[in-house]
């Protein structure tokens, strides 16, 4: 149906809520369901008085939830649902890289991993928390232990590093960032990220340039960490990015073919686990697109990116394994 049930896990936190505004203001879900361990209650009475058609709930794991309800909070958010969207966990602070998190966030997806196991086996999941290269890995093992992982339902948000290019490259080139779409490939984290900028026509910076908006891409959250000064890293920028996820997946369930980058099983490469184009439709991800092909200057990158992308998928899988 064109009406689909979304819950967004970590849905109090500085990711979670704005997503879960943008949510809300979607014409494609009828519901809304937003779990965190705390503060659902006040977010879900919060979003309730926007009007628009997703009703709102607000869902905790223990009782004292508004509405009220039981212990089953988790349950009661993932039941019935089409697209979790997971942006719980803990941000980066100044100095930490998005490694710094892994044991914290790999406990957290986890767990949130083995209730969607549970209550809506198939789901589309998107990762956000971070880091994603692993923590995706860490949700594969988990549904492959219970015995319901389906790779075309599980991805990670990269959609930020195609925001960050569109907007960098577009600043760039003194255009409108709507008219930019540039492919990001590979992970979410430093050099794992790369924009293919030499497929995207009517750039041509010089190889200074080049190497600049290509790094800047890469670590663009680090500039977001230090302006935040101590209090998290970017949240806004990121919820957006997870709220345009979210509508193609959405659009693709509804019967629509559309296409978008996301972190994903894949055959591409020698990396489980790789960022490209993928067809979204009813199935979730109905193909891995290629990505074309790279500049020398790419390849040099992408050869940097392999085993450092590989080294994060082993840590994710071994946390589940080892
Ligand atoms: N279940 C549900 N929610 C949880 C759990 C859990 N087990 N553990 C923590 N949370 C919630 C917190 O209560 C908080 O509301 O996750 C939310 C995280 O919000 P913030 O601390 O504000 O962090 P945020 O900046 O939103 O980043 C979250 O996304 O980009 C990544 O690196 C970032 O991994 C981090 C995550």
């Amino acid at each position: 149906s064109a009406s689909k049930k979304v819950a967004v896990l970590g849905a109090a936190g500085g990711i979670g809520q704005p997503l879960s505004m943008l949510l809300k203001l979607s014409p494609a879900i009828g519901e809304l369901a937003c779990y965190d361990i705390v503060g659902t209650p006040g977010v879900a009475a919060d979003l309730s008085h926007i009007p628009t058609r997703a009703r709102v709930s607000g869902c905790l794991p223990a009782a004292g939830a508004w509405p009220p309800r039981g212990n089953e909070g988790l349950g009661e958010a993932l039941t019935g649902a089409d697209v979790v969207v997971i942006p719980a966990g803990v941000p980066r602070k100044p100095g930490m890289t998005r490694d710094d998190l892994f044991n914290t966030n790999a406990g957290i997806v986890k767990t949130l991993i083995q209730g969607v196991a549970e209550f809506c086996p198939e789901a589309v999941i998107a990762i956000i928390s971070n880091p994603v290269n692993s923590t995706v890995p860490i949700a594969a093992e988990i549904l492959k232990q219970k015995g319901v992982y389906n790779p075309r339902k599980l991805c990670g948000v990269t959609t930020f590093d195609v925001i960050r290019a569109n907007t960098f490259a577009a600043a760039h080139m003194g255009v409108d960032p709507a008219s930019v779409d540039v492919t990001v490939i590979g992970g979410h984290a430093g050099i794992t990220i790369l924009p293919l900028y030499s497929q995207l026509e009517g750039f041509a910076p010089s190889d200074a340039e080049r190497e600049a908006i290509t790094v800047r891409t890469q670590f663009g959250g680090d500039e977001v960490v230090q302006a935040k000064a101590g209090s998290g890293s970017a949240t806004l920028s990121m919820a957006y990015a997870g709220y345009l996820f979210t509508e193609k997946v959405l659009q693709g369930l509804n019967g629509e073919k559309v296409t978008q980058c996301a972190y994903v099983q894949s055959d591409l490469t020698d990396c489980k686990y790789f960022a490209s184009p993928c067809e979204f439709g009813p199935n979730g991800v109905e193909k891995v697109l290629g990505y074309g092909t790279l500049s020398a200057y790419e390849q040099a990158w992408f050869d940097k990116m392999i085993p450092d992308l590989q080294k994060q998928i082993k840590k994710g899988e071994d946390f589940v394994n080892a």
